[in-house]
């Protein structure tokens, strides 16, 4: 299939959106910038156009996907037994980066809740993204935009990489704002539950969920035999081709450590970066967890383009943003973390 590139400069935003809307109206796969991600976009009401999702990514069948809605009335047509907090929750951060969990309504086809009873649903802040919503009047179920496995897309090059000739058309739009996927709660359980961490964090929510736990799953791998409370928190992600190593510990030693490595290059602070002696790559500043976040997937796309056969990259802070960049890292590394 050839995808079609579709430029969103001002004398081509409209048409763009307009044939990405028909697009979806006719059950075809469309690639969206969202302020986390891109994502990949299909009717959340049509079975056969979430299938092309599934076969385009290769992504496991039993992971389910999120729907995307462009305001809070549109919650109706697609959750039901909608809980009091969840319009004061929309209040405060839809349009954004957070992602609820509600028992699932009769129009949203069973392919995008993967068989469960419950679907996740998000307003996203892209002005792109809420466009081709309402232009193709469609509430539309998009997971990342990657390869399924691969870090995720925060970039339109990230897409085309992954997706050319899978799909049937990218929006080709700015780089992410945020950088890594929004923020999921789950409010079917008791107490509520943070599935996924995000930009939307964990201090922020317990304003308005003051029992709020945190899974067990973003911080470490599951047993053999655990049952994932989210499907996609078991599965190896984000991860590039290369070995990966998260390493905790203070900055200097972070520097000694790596310095000894061979073959390998570093993911770095700023501030570290001028005593790192091998190859190496920055994310940020280690007192903006923002920053990493937005600087992340690129990065680990580009681990894979370097000679080094290792990855070494500094852990940051679990706290604010810093609790997402962290758990995208240890799924990246596949778990294997070194403590200096
Ligand atoms: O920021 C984002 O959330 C991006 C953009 C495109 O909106 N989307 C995204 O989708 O990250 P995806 O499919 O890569 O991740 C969706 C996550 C998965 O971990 C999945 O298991 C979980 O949400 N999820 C989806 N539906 C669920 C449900 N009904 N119950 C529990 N977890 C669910
Ligand atoms: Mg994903």
């Amino acid at each position: 299939m050839k995808t079609k590139q579709l430029f969103l400069n001002e004398e081509q935003r409209q048409g763009s959106l307009n044939t990405a809307a028909e697009i979806l109206k006719n059950g075809g796969t469309v690639a969206v910038p969202t302020e986390t991600v891109y994502g990949l976009a299909a009717s959340a009401l049509s079975d056969s156009a979430v299938a092309k999702i599934f076969t385009a990514k290769g992504r496991p069948q039993d992971n389910p996907l999120i729907v995307h809605i462009s305001d809070v009335k549109m919650l109706f047509k697609v959750a039901k037994e909608i809980p009091d907090v969840v319009f004061r929750l929309a209040e405060k951060f839809w349009p954004g980066p957070l992602t609820l969990v509600l028992p699932k309504g009769e129009n949203v086809c069973e392919s995008v809740s993967a068989g469960l009873d419950t679907v996740a649903v998000r307003c996203p802040k892209n002005e792109t993204a809420l466009e081709l919503i309402k232009t193709s009047g469609l509430p539309l179920a998009a997971p990342s935009a990657n390869l399924s496995g691969s870090p995720s897309p925060t970039k339109a090059s990230h897409v085309v990489a992954d997706l050319n000739g899978k799909i049937d058309a990218v929006l080709m739009g700015e780089d992410c704002a945020v950088g890594v996927e929004s923020t999921v709660v789950t409010l079917v359980t008791h107490p509520p539950r943070l599935l996924r961490p995000g930009a939307v964090t964990a201090e922020q929510l317990r304003e308005f969920l003051p029992d709020l736990v945190i899974d067990p799953a973003v911080l470490k791998e599951l047993e053999s035999g655990e049952q994932a409370a989210s499907p996609g928190m078991k599965y190896k992600h984000y991860a590039p081709k290369k070995q990966v190593f998260l390493v905790e510990g203070e900055s200097r030693a972070f520097c000694d450590y790596v310095n000894h490595r061979e073959n390998a290059v570093a993911l770095c602070f700023e501030d570290e970066a001028e005593k790192i002696t091998i190859e190496k790559l920055v994310y940020g500043s280690s007192d903006s967890a923002e920053t990493l976040a937005k600087n992340l997937f690129d990065m680990l796309r580009k681990i894979d383009t370097l000679e080094a056969d290792e990855a070494y990259v500094h852990a940051p802070e679990k706290t604010g943003v810093g609790l997402a960049v962290y758990n995208r890292l240890i799924r990246a590394a596949g778990f294997k973390v070194i403590t200096l």
